[in-house]
């Protein structure tokens, strides 16, 4: 089976935004923007106008993770800026955690359910089957280049458990190289993540088709 693969466009150069963007473009289907708020993630990280700008210079699918509080108070303004795909944190939506799923569907938008490494799929077990994907974090959340957390790739298995749905995506992200991704696609992931691995390698095509296999 083929792996989505979505480059973190947090380890481009965002001086040379667009450029690092059509280093990976031609390998791809997917990209991963990582927006983060200062308070749900100790880092900034982008927001809405450069989601816009990157819009503007691809056609690939924008996988956009939110790592904010108050997720649904911006899913208008990430979707009028182009995201296909909405992915929040069940950590920051907390009692609204339904109502972020229906707002995110109402505007035709695939869906996205995020945990951290410290909470249990346990938290997530009634939105799986409401979701288009599930995001499983190996790092904590907040910055590229951390050491890969193997024991929270065990969720894999947990998640496809109370998953009734053959096409729900599984991604991994955090710490992910060819060596880790390994551990997760056999573990039945379907989609992986990589910032450092992908932006920092010498050969970047060669990086991207080692994460399929
Ligand atoms: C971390 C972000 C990741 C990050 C991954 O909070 O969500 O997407 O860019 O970076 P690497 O692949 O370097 O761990
Ligand atoms: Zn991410």
């Amino acid at each position: 089976m083929s792996i989505i693969i979505s480059p973190s466009i947090l380890s481009a150069d965002f001086a040379n935004l667009e450029a690092d963007i059509k280093r990976v473009e031609p390998f791809v289907p997917w990209l991963h923007i990582d927006v983060m708020d200062g308070h749900f993630v100790p880092n900034i990280s982008i927001g809405v106008p450069v989601l816009k700008s990157v819009r503007k210079c691809t056609n690939l699918f924008l996988d956009t993770h939110l790592m904010i509080e108050n997720p649904i108070k911006y899913v208008d303004a990430f979707c009028d800026a182009g995201a296909d795909l909405i992915t929040f944190h069940v950590e920051a939506s907390k009692d609204e955690t339904l109502k972020t799923i229906e707002k995110i569907k109402s505007r035709n938008k695939k869906v996205g359910i995020s945990i951290k490494p410290k909470t249990s799929v346990e938290e997530i077990k009634d939105y799986i089957n409401l979701v288009d994907m599930v995001l499983i974090m190996t790092v904590e959340p907040g910055f590229g280049g951390q050491k890969f957390m193997e024991d929270c790739a065990q969720k894999i298995k947990e998640v496809k458990k109370y998953s009734k749905n053959e096409d729900l995506i599984i991604q991994i992200d955090g710490g992910i190289n060819d060596m880790t991704g390994k551990i997760c696609t056999d573990l039945g992931a379907n989609s992986l993540v990589a910032g450092s691995y992908i932006y920092n390698a010498s050969d970047i095509e060669k990086a991207i088709k080692s994460l399929d296999k």
